[in-house]
């Protein structure tokens, strides 16, 4: 299995979508009309775009888009703090605010009262995907509901400044000032219901370089991502979407931020690289075959009457052997400057969608915590859990089933 690709006919276009299509037209009926770039030039796009600046992610349907999607070149994730007494009339107020908002902007339209309008006109497959933390649950009187805490895990350093958070929201693009102006709006608009916690930049390998539905390779080099559920299957249905009660049609985010020590990785050689995750670096064929989609031989055994692939090695000890099981691992690469001896601060954004953290996330961690050869050089350092609500309709709101 790789990473999903544009599902078969997906691919819109800012221009189609304002060309009159059905979406556009519901869209526009259940949306005051006003920012959309008038005639009179007032935030005009300028030069044609390429393919890639106008095209569209559908914003509308059963679940929030930025999960399922094929994952852009870059994402913020940004953390909230609620402000004291912002309760669940508040929230409703906030969330259908941030919806409006992610709905134009993901259409390439300014949102309301935008004040850098030329900046929100090339979407470039913007997805806007809101989350909410346990402090969101408690403010709105539904602490019941709460997504529960991450027990503790051994190789946790975890640090106040990136974890927690009463509201996520995660921005992805496939340009960057695109997701700069997106998420300004969205933090500008929130600002009188809450304060920033953190915010959190990742990047991956652009379309340019690597075709979408490749394996992108992380800082360490390695392809990251080869066995995830695929969008579309029977499979991704059961292990990413929840199926009962509220968050029906939603799912959770666990966001572990982990910090890569590079310049030990650096010292390490080849072979011992590959034993630990127990895949080659060059094709991301396990160690026991020729192709990264090669499924891994577990049982077999070296001329020293070892496993091939060791016990310990990172793909072994992650294993979930029921497909419908496993994590949707939607990461991003983060590298925030260098130390002034220029070591680097850079590690992933291991963004992991599952229907059920307790029962599929924390076993994998918590194996991992035990035994995994990777934990010589990876640390987590921040650490997150939301409940990610399902989609919208063009007349609904994101967490319109919780807060209404
Ligand atoms: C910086 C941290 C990490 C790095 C560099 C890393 C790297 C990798 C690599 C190179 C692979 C093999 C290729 C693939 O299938 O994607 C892999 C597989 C996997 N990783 Fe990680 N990983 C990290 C953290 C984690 C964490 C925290 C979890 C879960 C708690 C996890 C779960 C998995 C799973 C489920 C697989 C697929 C295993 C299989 O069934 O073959 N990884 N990882």
């Amino acid at each position: 299995m790789s990473e999903s690709g544009h599902p078969a006919g997906r691919r819109l276009t800012r221009r189609g979508l304002l060309a009159g299509g059905a979406v556009a037209a519901a869209a526009a009926a259940c949306a005051p009309a006003s920012a959309a770039p008038d005639t009179a030039g007032r935030a005009s796009a300028g030069p044609a775009p390429l393919p890639g600046g106008d095209a569209v992610e559908p914003f509308h349907g059963v679940h929030q888009a930025g999960v399922a999607t094929s994952p852009q070149t870059f994402a913020v994730f940004a953390g909230f703090d609620l402000r004291p007494g912002t309760g669940r009339a508040a929230l409703a107020r906030l969330m259908r605010l941030l919806t409006d908002d992610a709905r134009r902007l993901t259409r390439g339209e300014p949102a309301l009262a935008d004040t850098d309008a030329e900046l929100a006109l090339l979407p470039a497959r913007l997805t806007v995907t809101f989350g909410f933390g346990a402090g969101l649950f408690e403010a709105a009187g539904a602490g019941h509901l709460a997504p529960r805490p991450l027990p503790a895990f051994k190789v946790d350093a975890l640090q106040h400044g990136w974890s927690g958070g009463d509201l996520l929201v995660q921005v992805c693009a496939d340009d960057r000032v695109t997701l700069a102006h997106a998420l300004r709006v969205l933090v500008r608009d929130a600002r009188s219901f809450a304060t920033v916690r953190w915010t959190q930049h990742g990047f991956r390998q652009s379309p340019q370089v690597r075709a979408p539905g490749t394996t992108q390779r992380n800082l360490m080099g390695q392809l990251d991502g080869t066995v995830n559920p695929r969008p579309g299957s029977a499979d991704f249905e059961r292990a990413v979407w929840v199926r009962d009660g509220w968050l029906r049609g939603g799912t959770t985010l666990v966001l572990r931020r982990i910090r890569m020590d590079l310049e030990k990785w650096d010292a390490a050689d080849r072979a011992a690289k590959e034993f630990s995750v127990g895949r080659r670096l060059d094709t991301g064929a396990p160690l026991t075959g020729r192709a990264e989609t090669d499924e891994p031989d577990f049982a077999a055994l070296g001329p020293s009457g070892l496993p091939v692939i060791s016990e310990y090695a990172h793909i072994r000890r992650a294993r979930v052997a029921d497909p419908g099981m496993r994590i949707l691992r939607r990461a991003y690469n983060y590298e925030d400057g260098l130390s002034p001896d220029g070591r680097p601060d850079a590690g992933l954004l291991f963004a992991s969608y599952q229907a059920d953290v307790a029962r599929q996330f924390v076993p994998i961690q918590q194996r991992l915590a035990e035994v995994d050869l990777l934990n010589q050089w990876i640390t987590p350092i921040g650490s997150a859990v939301f409940a990610v609500p399902p989609g919208c309709s063009p007349y609904g709101w994101i967490g319109e089933g919780l807060l209404s």
